[in-house]
């Protein structure tokens, strides 16, 4: 369903996104995961066709982002991090509006109307002008906007961003279920928000993709040692040095205390080393408090990746100097605009 390729999309010589490739498949929900500033926007805005990429190419359903855009702007629903909405339109006067931009023909806006209304929860508000509207409320009438013309491709950037704990849940729900029909490429920089719904997730970090696959799979994948933790009472130093001799040990660290100590022991993946520590101590006579693995969670990964800096090697131009491909016809820095209104989204 989407297709990306070395794109890439500078600024004044600065790389805001910087020669990613991915792939999206139909009916995945793919999570996009970066801190503020990673570039998530900026790679949303070429998909949907805001801007086109300085080189590279993005693909939607085949179609090209750049050269053929009016076909993937009829297959896909983009909102944007600020929904631009009408403040004097009521709400079913305005979705009927963006309907007729969309191409969503006389007959059958009504229904479409109708239908997203149902959907994304806004019966009770459909009289009501936007401007009137909870910032909860605003956000789903973006959310009905972007696919009143029943996209394939559904791109949210940070749609819970502003939002209260109450109206996030909710909002999260209306995604949750527009997921089982669409395919969703969704922009966050809170974890939690993906972890929930979706089935992959694409770290980018300073521009680039740096990590990419399920759930479960990034945790497992980043994982190169188990760590157990182990509270015994006995002599520190001999224990220490019975636990160095651990088949398998990758590091041991303690953290003395008045009677108990603990003791930080990271091992080989294949090593369970839990059995052999109580054996340990039993056979030694000390006593055993607690013995317990410590579970990585994606939390840490996503802490360790984006807070680790990578340190180019002496001499090694900066990495966003470093282009793929030259760019003959890049075209030069363009400001942030607003998504044009009217003609551009039909
Ligand atoms: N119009 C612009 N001109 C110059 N720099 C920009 C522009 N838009 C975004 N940037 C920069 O590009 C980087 C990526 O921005 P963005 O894609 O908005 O990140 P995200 O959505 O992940 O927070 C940031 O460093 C941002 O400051
Ligand atoms: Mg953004």
């Amino acid at each position: 369903m989407i297709e990306v390729a070395n794109l890439t999309k500078r600024y004044a010589g600065f790389a805001a996104v910087d020669n990613i490739s991915f792939k999206v498949d139909k009916g995945e929900i793919v999570g996009f995961l970066g801190k503020n500033g990673a570039g998530k926007s900026t790679t949303m805005k070429m998909l949907s066709c805001f801007f086109p990429p300085t080189w590279g190419s993005a693909r939607v359903a085949g179609f090209d982002c750049v050269t053929d855009s009016m076909e993937v702007r009829q297959r896909i629903g983009y909102m944007p991090e600020r929904v631009p909405l009408y403040e004097d339109m009521r709400v079913e006067e305005y979705l009927d509006y963006r309907a007729r931009l969309r191409g969503v023909p006389r007959r059958a806006r009504s229904s479409a109307v109708n239908e997203v209304i149902s959907t994304i929860g806004l019966k009770d508000m459909r009289r009501k002008l936007i401007g009137s509207l909870s910032k909860g409320y605003r956000q789903r009438t973006g959310l009905a906007e972007a696919i009143v013309h029943k996209p394939e491709l559904l791109i949210l950037d940070e749609p819970t961003a502003g939002l209260d704990p109450g109206q996030i849940r909710q909002v999260r729900e209306v995604i949750k279920e527009l997921g089982k029909r669409t395919t969703l490429l969704l922009s966050t920089h809170i974890l939690s928000e993906v972890e929930i719904t979706a089935t992959r997730i694409l770290l980018i970090h300073k521009g680039r993709i740096v990590a990419n696959g399920s759930p479960g799979s990034l945790v497992g994948g980043a994982q190169s040692s188990r760590r157990f933790r182990a509270e015994i009472r006995g002599p520190v130093a001999m224990i220490e040095a019975m636990l160095k001799g651990l088949p398998g040990l990758k590091g041991l660290s303690v953290a003395p205390g008045e009677e108990w100590s603990v003791f930080t022991i990271d091992s080989d993946l294949e090593q369970d080393l839990r059995a052999d520590v109580a054996k340990f101590v039993v056979d030694n006579g000390w006593d055993l408090r607690e013995l317990s693995e410590e579970k990585r969670t994606l939390e840490d990964l996503f802490v360790q990746i984006t807070t680790t800096d990578e340190v180019a090697p002496p001499g090694a131009p900066a990495p966003v100097s470093t282009p793929v491909a030259p760019a003959p016809e890049a075209p030069p820095a363009e400001p942030l605009k607003e998504w044009p209104e009217g003609g551009a989204t039909s």
